[in-house]
């Protein structure tokens, strides 16, 4: 590979340039405004692609937005990487919080990456981690040292519930044959503690509507009278958890696999700084579940968490109102083997039976996904291990993350497939939130360690 990494040594600023164009595009799938930058960006995709050494690209139309595929073969009976990444990104809200535009990237040394970052929306999830795969690729393909047939799927969808990807992967099961499928979306413990994601949490998502009277009352006329919907709510929501922050839906935690504990405590050998997690948030103390550490919660565990509520008068100055309606949003991640849609009717089932008189439920099932896990005894896992170790001078840990990409279930049960999650941005990243940035470190090494992946792994398979 050292041609390989010649190329890359001598065409970094270039492929940061490029990655910087990319990122100027506001792709956000959530927000149908942005439809004509999410079909501009997918076309820039494939034109990279194309440009990087692809024989066949094409842009995918779908229900949705497109999905970009393209393939280099070069042998039919060589091994075969699919490589899957999303182009789309989550909206730039709250802007007024970015200390530059979203959709205007600047590098900007801080503490945690001094030899610069990317500020942008995008910059790690996904399309700084995306590139890289690209850039690999075309670092191996003009050195002549790839020894893999290599397929791209990149969609448009991944922050809005890939729904579309999962009809394409469905019908097109025989053109995405391969032997592995290598996704860099994730994260690493820190830039001096490389590690693989071995498993991603499952989600249920759900938006609860607590309707009381049939129109907005007078608090003096009516209060203390009728139910207000957002009392009840919040009451409703206190009742999810109990004194020990075990969530007291009934069976809710059936399913859930307990962990060994020889499984736990290898789990606590990676490194982690409770002052260290606190200072970087900006909070006392950890909060969650009795009887597991904060490394755990995140993890191996299922959560619920309320994103959003609203209702009544939120305007400038005091209205005195009892609101006819009140909103929540609710999370769940979930842990192998709970099934989200057995856990979203749970919830529903719960929901709506701790109502009290007085008020009318409404459950509404948002996108889901399930939760993976990744053995760490495969080829494709010592091929990944081995190529860390190469590029960081040492061996990567195992970790499994409290994030989700649903659709990485769904390969496995769809293709058959195993996925390796080769992350490389840091939690401190600020993915979905303002000012969120990839470090060029990062950005580097994503590209240098990826060629050994293909390396090793063909060697192997
Ligand atoms: N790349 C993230 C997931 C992620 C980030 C996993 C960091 C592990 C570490 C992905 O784009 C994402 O945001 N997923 C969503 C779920 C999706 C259905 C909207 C999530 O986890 O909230
Ligand atoms: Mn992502
Ligand atoms: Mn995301």
């Amino acid at each position: 590979m050292d041609k390989t990494q010649g190329f890359i040594n001598q065409n970094k600023e270039r492929f940061l340039n490029e990655l910087i164009e990319l990122l100027k595009i506001p792709s956000i799938s959530a927000d149908p405004n942005y439809a004509e930058s999410m079909h501009q960006m997918a076309e820039e995709v494939a034109n990279s692609i194309r440009k990087a050494g692809a024989d066949m690209v094409e842009v995918c139309e779908t229900d949705g937005y497109p999905i970009v595929y393209g393939e280099k073969i070069i042998d039919p009976s060589l091994p075969t990487v699919l490589v899957y990444g999303h182009y789309d990104v989550q909206p730039a809200d709250p802007v007024d919080l970015w200390h530059s535009p979203a959709f205007e990237p600047v590098v900007k040394k801080t503490e945690l990456h001094p030899m610069g970052a990317i500020f942008a929306r995008g910059a790690c999830d996904d399309k700084g981690q995306m590139y890289m795969h690209v850039k690999a690729f075309e670092a191996m393909v003009a050195s002549g040292e790839l020894k893999c047939n290599v397929k791209f799927m990149i969609e448009g969808e991944e922050e809005v519930g890939s729904s579309n990807l999962a009809t394409y992967v469905k019908e097109n099961k025989e053109k995405l044959k391969a032997d592995v499928i290598l996704v860099s979306d994730t994260g690493m413990l820190a830039n001096d503690v490389p590690s693989i994601t071995t498993g991603l949490r499952g989600l249920s998502y759900v938006e609860v509507e607590v309707t009381g009277p049939n129109r907005d009352l007078h608090s003096g006329l009516y209060g203390g009278c009728v139910a207000n919907p957002i009392n009840i709510l919040a009451k409703m929501i206190a009742s999810l958890h109990d004194e020990n922050n075990h969530i007291a839906i009934p069976g809710f935690y059936d399913k859930v696999i307990e962990l060994s504990d020889e499984e736990r405590a290898e789990m606590a050998k990676a490194p982690f700084s409770k002052a260290d997690y606190c200072k970087s948030i900006d909070i006392e103390d950890v909060y969650g579940e009795a009887g597991y550490s904060t490394m755990e919660r995140g993890s191996i565990r299922p959560t619920l968490d309320v994103n959003g509520i609203w209702g009544g008068y939120t305007g400038e100055g005091a209205k005195t109102v009892i609101p006819s309606k009140a909103y929540a949003k609710i999370s769940m991640r979930l842990v192998p083997d709970q099934d989200p849609d057995e856990i979203t009717r749970l919830f529903m089932e719960h929901f709506t039976k701790i109502a009290p008189e007085g008020v009318r439920v409404k459950v509404m099932p948002h996108h889901g996904g399930e939760p993976a896990v990744t053995p760490i005894d495969s080829f494709a896992y010592e091929a990944a291990s081995k190529a860390y170790e190469k590029s960081f001078g040492k061996k990567p840990i195992p970790v499994r993350s409290g994030g989700s990409i649903p659709i990485v279930a769904m390969f496995e049960k769809e293709l058959g497939l195993k996925t390796i999650l080769m992350g490389f941005g840091l939690d401190s990243d600020a993915i979905h939130s303002p000012n969120e940035h990839f470090g060029l470190f990062n950005y580097y090494k994503g590209i240098e360690t990826i060629p050994y992946f293909y390396h090793y792994f063909s060697e192997m398979a």
